[in-house]
């Protein structure tokens, strides 16, 4: 674990140092006006590209400083492998559904800064992936410019996922995968619950979005699973991760319920695919 971080850090110096030998992070986009970035260029061309919002290149300066030596700004997949920690796109589109205004994600990211905990996490799979994000005793003011910027930035559009970077469901040598018994459970108690749910007030259906990725943490986070077994369920529940943000952050009733109907027809593949 802590040889982890040490090599984490080690491999975050070097990102930094090439950045540093590179002349990145240079002045050269100033402007002051909406500028736009590229998130590593794609055989020459740029898919997409971010605006830092008018008045923010301080705070995106800081950004770059403090947190483009692991993260990128947007997917790159040409550099998939290399990748220290999820694109920063990546991690707004998982935070704003879980919030409901700008002071909270704003506090939720001061938060995780100060103190990385899995039971905060709002991104198991990444932990999963890449470890967890070392704390690096950022300064507070610093912290809250890079928080509000973050919400705030247009990453234009994010390439999707469809679970893909984890690999597809399968089965484990023609036969279901073991889970423990109260987790198997708990997805049948889910599905009956979800099944009667009902409410006329959309908020009702947001909160139960994030209720819902509060139950499936605490499958992803179980440290008994392991190796293919525990990417098997990150692969699972990534299938369900678009209908779980839509609940969250939908502000149409008809919708919620559609939404809400998907993910329980998702959620019955469990039973194909595990076991207890
Ligand atoms: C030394 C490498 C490193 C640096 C520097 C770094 N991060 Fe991270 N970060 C990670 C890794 C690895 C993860 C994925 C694992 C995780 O979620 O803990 C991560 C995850 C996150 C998450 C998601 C946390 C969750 O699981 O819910 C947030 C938010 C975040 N980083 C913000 C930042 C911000 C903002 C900065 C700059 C101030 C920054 N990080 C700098 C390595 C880094």
């Amino acid at each position: 674990m802590s040889k982890f971080r040490i090599l984490m850090g080690i491999k975050a110096l070097i990102v930094v140092m090439t950045l540093v030998l590179m002349g990145c992070g240079s002045d050269s986009h100033d402007g002051g006006k909406m500028a736009s970035h590229s998130g590593g260029t794609m055989h020459g061309k740029n898919p997409a590209s971010t605006s830092v919002p008018e008045g923010r290149m301080e705070a995106y300066r800081l950004m770059q400083q403090r947190c483009f030596s692991c993260h990128s700004e947007r997917p790159t997949p040409e550099r998939h492998q290399q990748m220290l920690a999820p694109p920063m796109s990546r991690v707004q589109e998982h935070y704003k559904p879980n919030f409901n205004d700008k002071a909270s994600f704003v506090n939720a990211i001061v938060e995780w800064l100060d103190h990385p905990l899995e039971s905060r996490s709002l991104m198991p799979g990444a932990i999963r992936k890449f470890n967890i994000m070392p704390a690096m005793g950022y300064k507070e003011v610093e912290v809250r410019a890079i928080a509000e910027l973050l919400y705030e930035m247009d990453f234009g559009s994010n390439p999707k996922r469809a679970g893909k970077s984890m690999g597809k469901l399968t089965l484990n040598q023609g036969g279901k995968w073991k889970v423990k018994p109260e987790h198997w459970y708990l997805m049948e108690d889910l599905k009956i619950k979800l099944n009667r749910f009902n409410s006329s007030k959309v908020e009702d259906y947001n909160q139960l979005g994030k209720d819902l990725f509060s139950e499936i943490k605490r499958v992803l986070l179980d440290p008994s699973y392991k190796g293919e077994l525990l990417d098997q369920l990150h692969v699972f529940f990534n299938g369900l991760e678009g209908e779980m943000h839509a609940l969250m952050q939908e502000k149409d009733l008809g919708k919620a319920k559609q939404e809400l109907s998907s993910f329980i027809n998702k959620l019955d593949a469990f039973k194909d695919y595990f076991k207890y």
